[in-house]
C-alpha cells in the first residue's frame, strides 16, 4: 500500500491545486468517507461541516446514489448530446417539478461555471441584449465569463474578462454605510432603488438580465430580505430584462427550501442555474434551465451552444438517483429542522464569544462572521488578505478536533450534509466553541 506521505509527495510533484500558492498546500488524504464524515488514511474520522464544496447534500457514499450509477455506467457509459436517454427525460422532469414556477427545460452543463456561462448567452439571445448586472460580492465560477460576472477579488490578475457585466453594490447590512442607523428592510429599499437607477443609467435598451445568487454562498453568505428581491423582479418586468438565478451552491435543500429563491414566494426566476447538490458531487453536473418562454423562444432559433459532456448519462443517473434520495428521505424538511439546530447553537456561541460579530443564514448554509470588536466591526482577519494569527489558530484547531470546513476571511462557513442528525450538529457546535475559545483574547473590547 501507497504510505501517506508517498500519496502527498505524488500529488504535490505531478498536479497543481486550486487557489493557493502551491507550496504552503498541506493536504489531509481522504480515504474514505460515510454520511457526514470521513476518515484519511492514518485513520482520523473529521466531520465534514461544507459538505467538502457545499455540494455533498445527501452525505458521502450514498447506497441509493451509488448503485444507480453503477447500473447505469454498466448499461451506458457515454452518450452523444443529440442522443435522447431514459436517463435525461426523466431527470429534466424532475427538475422541472421541484424548480419554482414556469421553469421547464433544462440545458445540461459540466459544472456550475458553464451553467452560468450559458445562461448569459441564453439572455443574451432571447433579449438580443447584452449588458448582465451582478453583485460585487457573488461568485458565479472561474472561466472568464462567469469570473467576470462574479465580483469575486479571486478574478484579479487573470487580465480582461468579458464586456458588459455590470457591477452592483451589495445589499451588505452588516457593513455598508447605507444601513447604518436603518432597518435591513429600509436599507434594502434604498439598495433596491439603486439598482433601478444603475440600469436607467446603463439604459435599460441594452441589459439583458440581472444576475444573483439565490442566496448569497462564499462572498459571505449576504442576503437581501424579500423587499429587495421582489423589487429586482419588479425592475425587470418593467425594463424587459430577464432575472437568472444562480443556486449552484444555495440549491437542493440547502438553506431549507428546495432552492434560495423559494424563500421569497413572488420571485419567479426565467432562468436558474444549479449545480453542486444535484449530484452531490458524485458525477459533475450542472444546468441552466429556463422557462416556457425562452424554452419555446429556441423551438425555432438556434441554440448556440454545446458540450462533449452535456447529459452525461452518468450524471443523469446521479441526478434522478439523488432527487429520489432528497424526496425518499425528506432531507429538505431535515435541512430546516437542523438548520433551526444549529442556529441555536451559534447563537450560543455569540453569548460566549465575543468574536462572533454576525451570524448569518438559513437552513444548513450559515456563516460566522468574526470581529475584533463588536462596536468599530473590525474584521479578526482582513479581507482579501492573508490569515491574521487568530483564524490560522481557529485552522489548526479544527483540523486537530476533526473538523473539515471552508473559513475564508474573517468567515467560518457552516454547511454541512442534509443528512446531519442533532447529535452530529451538536458535535460539530462543541468543537466550533473549543476553537472560539481559543482566540477569545484576540478581542480588543
Ligand atoms: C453560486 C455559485 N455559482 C457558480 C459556482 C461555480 O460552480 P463550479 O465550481 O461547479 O463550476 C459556484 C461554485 O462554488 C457557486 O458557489
Amino acid at each position: 500500500m501507497t504510505s501517506t506521505s508517498d500519496i502527498i509527495k505524488s500529488n504535490k510533484d505531478y498536479t497543481l491545486t486550486s487557489w493557493t500558492a502551491q507550496g504552503v498546500w498541506n493536504p489531509a488524504v481522504m480515504d474514505h468517507a460515510e454520511g457526514v464524515y470521513f476518515w484519511d488514511t492514518e485513520g482520523k474520522r473529521y466531520i465534514d461541516w461544507s459538505s467538502q464544496l457545499v455540494n455533498v447534500n445527501v452525505g458521502h457514499s450514498h447506497p441509493h446514489v451509488i448503485k444507480a450509477i453503477q447500473d447505469h455506467v454498466a448499461k451506458i457509459s457515454y452518450a452523444t448530446p443529440s442522443y435522447a436517454t431514459e436517463a435525461r427525460g426523466r431527470l429534466g422532469q424532475m427538475l422541472a417539478e421541484v424548480t419554482p414556477g414556469k421553469l421547464s427545460k433544462a440545458f445540461f452543463t459540466n459544472g456550475g461555471t458553464d451553467a452560468i456561462e450559458n445562461a448569459i448567452k441564453m439572455a443574451r439571445l432571447f433579449t438580443g441584449k447584452t449588458k448582465i448586472l451582478t453583485r460585487y460580492r457573488s461568485y458565479h465560477g472561474a472561466t472568464f465569463g462567469a469570473a467576470t460576472a462574479g465580483g469575486d477579488p479571486r478574478r484579479h490578475g487573470h487580465g480582461p474578462g468579458i464586456s458588459d457585466i455590470v457591477r452592483l453594490p451589495d445589499p451588505y447590512a452588516y457593513r455598508s454605510p447605507v444601513y447604518r442607523g436603518r432597518t435591513q428592510e429600509e436599507g434594502d429599499a434604498i439598495m433596491a432603488d439603486m439598482v433601478e437607477e444603475i440600469v436607467q443609467m446603463e439604459d435599460p435598451k441594452s441589459v439583458a438580465a440581472i444576475l444573483i445568487e439565490g442566496y448569497s454562498g462564499t462572498s459571505g453568505i449576504i442576503q437581501p430580505t424579500a423587499i429587495y428581491w421582489n423589487r429586482l423582479r419588479a425592475i425587470c418586468d418593467r425594463y424587459n430584462m430577464l432575472l437568472i438565478v444562480d443556486e449552484v451552491m444555495s440549491g437542493f435543500g440547502r438553506t431549507g427550501e428546495w432552492f434560495g429563491v423559494d424563500h421569497y414566494p413572488n420571485v419567479q426566476p426565467d432562468i436558474m442555474a444549479i449545480a453542486k447538490g444535484v449530484t452531490s458531487g458524485y458525477v459533475p453536473l450542472g444546468a441552466a434551465i429556463v422557462s416556457e418562454e425562452i424554452a419555446s423562444y429556441f423551438n425555432d432559433h438556434t441554440l448556440s451552444m454545446g458540450l462533449t459532456y452535456s447529459s452525461h448519462p452518468l450524471a443523469m443517473a446521479a441526478g434522478v438517483a439523488n432527487i429520489e434520495v432528497y424526496r425518499s428521505e425528506n432531507l429538505i424538511e431535515n435541512a430546516r429542522d437542523m438548520g433551526k439546530v444549529l442556529r441555536r447553537g451559534l447563537m450560543d456561541l455569540a453569548e460566549k464569544h465575543a468574536v462572533v460579530g454576525d451570524i448569518r443564514g438559513a437552513g444548513l448554509h450559515h456563516v460566522l462572521e468574526l470581529v475584533k470588536n463588536r462596536d468599530t466591526r473590525e474584521p479578526l482577519s482582513p479581507w482579501q488578505g492573508a490569515f491574521s494569527e487568530p483564524m490560522q489558530i481557529i485552522n489548526k484547531t479544527l483540523k486537530e478536533e476533526g473538523m473539515a470546513t471552508f473559513v475564508r476571511w474573517n468567515l467560518i462557513f457552516n454547511c454541512p450534509p442534509l443528512v446531519i442528525t442533532d447529535a452530529q450538529v451538536k458535535e460539530g457546535l462543541d468543537i466550533l466553541d473549543h476553537a472560539l475559545t481559543k482566540v477569545d483574547s484576540f478581542y480588543e473590547g
